[in-house]
């Protein structure tokens, strides 16, 4: 698995680091307002682990899970809700947690189906911004690095399913997303 990679562009290190410092930041700005942060699955899944401890107020958990992508790498802009909330979200601060945003087609879509629910508010906190391919109107509030435009595996993001295991991110060798 580690021989696949070409390339890692942030280390276990750096995640935790920074993923420490965007926890602190989101315990200022929702210090008692009890937010519910719901992680995109499967993407966020070890993000939202490493975030919410870094938090040091009371929050609440949720997972909605959607898809955007088949075994490709490249959108198809089509997204289907595969498991929505199991909460009323009605006056409470939401903090959409994502592994990376894209084209930003999955959270464009994602903010205006969640903000029809009468939140107080929703936040876009990503791992990851790929400001280059963006192709919708969207902007994070929160973002953990910006990253190149290539197509990245590891902590939490796969290629073909694979490689979410990886505790560093990193862009696979040609031949991998050849196959
Ligand atoms: P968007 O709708 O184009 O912003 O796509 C967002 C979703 O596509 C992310 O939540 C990821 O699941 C997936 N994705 C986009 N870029 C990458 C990448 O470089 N590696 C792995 N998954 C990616
Ligand atoms: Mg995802």
């Amino acid at each position: 698995m580690n021989n696949d990679i070409e390339r890692i562009f942030f280390s276990a290190d750096t995640i935790q680091a920074r993923v420490k410092e965007l926890g602190e930041q989101l315990t200022k700005d929702f210090f008692g307002m009890n937010p519910l942060i719901v992680g995109i699955l499967k993407g966020s899944f070890i993000f939202m682990a490493d975030i919410i401890r870094s938090i040091n107020t009371n929050c609440e958990v949720e997972f909605m899970a959607v898809s955007s992508y088949g075994r490709g790498t490249t959108t198809t802009g089509a997204v289907k809700i595969n498991k929505d909330l199991g909460h009323d979200i009605e006056g409470r601060h939401v903090i959409i947690v994502e592994d990376i945003l894209d084209s930003g087609l999955t959270l464009s879509y994602l903010k205006r189906y969640l903000t029809v629910r009468n939140p107080a508010s929703i936040s876009i906190c990503t791992l990851l911004d790929k400001p280059a391919r963006r192709n919708a109107d969207i902007h994070p509030d929160y973002v953990g690095f910006e990253c190149p435009d290539a197509f990245i595996v590891g902590y939490g993001l796969d290629y073909a399913e694979k490689y979410r295991n990886l505790p560093y991110i990193g862009v696979l060798k040609p031949e991998i997303y050849e196959r």
